[in-house]
């Protein structure tokens, strides 16, 4: 059984058609497809990004690119079943496991960019949908849509975003942010710092350095960049996050 699960989702110009098995109607694979410049950029994209992700660890991602002419492309993902996403819809002290995991994972896979101030980026990262987890505690990063393999992005700014979104997230649910809260945002730091991955671009205020890249790059994100979290998560915020990290 197959069916279209967005057209034009976001914006981002492609379409997702999710491939389930007649019986079990279990999801076997996902399919992406564009027909125009736009979209078909998103899924060169994913579809280097996966070759990528391949290439540097162990557990891989079945991508086939099944077409691609100058005004159509189609690729085919096929589900690494035991794999789920999280809820993400709980408090950021719920999700402190899946953030510890989720830098692990960034640490495993970008080691060879080990003291380098830019590395290939995946550009979202986010524990909503795009990084998934098994109950072998072991992660995968999937939708590579944004993926930038130039080196003009700092290295340790995927894990970074995530961290300002789950601080993002967690100001909406609540007025005053628990101190824990920064406490284990400073140890995710401090692990990227000390696996060598925190580019030496962003170890002065990390977080508003982050924002300033971001904004100065939008191009990545092919006209879907309004819908970062990171980018709206008020002032506030960032300078807590950076004073935390500073003391
Ligand atoms: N290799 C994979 N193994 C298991 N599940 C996957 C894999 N790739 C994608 N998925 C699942 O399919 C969902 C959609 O894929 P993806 O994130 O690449 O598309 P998307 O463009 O973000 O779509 P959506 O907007 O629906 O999230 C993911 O959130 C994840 O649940
Ligand atoms: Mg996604």
């Amino acid at each position: 059984m197959k069916y279209i699960k967005g057209v034009h989702r976001h914006g981002s110009e492609t379409f997702l058609i999710i491939s389930k098995d007649q019986e079990s109607l279990k999801t076997k694979s996902i399919i992406k497809s564009a027909t125009t410049q736009k979209g078909i950029n998103s899924i060169t994209s994913e579809h280097k990004g996966i070759n990528w992700y391949n290439s540097q660890t162990s557990k891989k991602i079945n991508a086939i690119l099944e077409k691609q002419t100058k005004t159509y492309i189609k690729i085919r993902i096929n589900i690494n079943e035991d794999f789920f996403n999280i809820n993400t819809n709980v408090p950021y002290l719920k999700l402190k496991k899946y953030l510890d995991l989720t830098v692990k994972h960034y640490i495993e896979i970008w080691h060879n960019y080990k003291n380098q101030k830019f590395a290939p980026f995946h550009g979202d990262l986010s524990l909503v949908g795009n990084v998934m987890f098994n109950n072998k505690d072991e992660v995968l990063f999937v939708d590579w849509e944004q993926f930038e393999n130039n080196l003009i992005m700092p290295t340790g700014l995927d894990p970074i975003m995530t961290i300002i979104e789950n601080v993002w997230y967690e100001s909406l649910r609540s007025k005053k942010i628990d101190k824990n809260v920064f406490k284990h945002v400073k140890k995710l730091f401090i692990n990227l710092n000390e696996a060598g991955l925190l580019s030496s671009f962003l170890e002065k205020t990390p977080a508003q350095t982050a924002l300033d890249f971001i904004k100065s790059n939008l191009k990545i994100w092919n006209g879907q960049s309004f819908k970062l979290p990171a980018l709206k998560i008020p002032n506030e915020y960032i300078k807590e996050i950076d004073n935390t990290i500073a003391n």
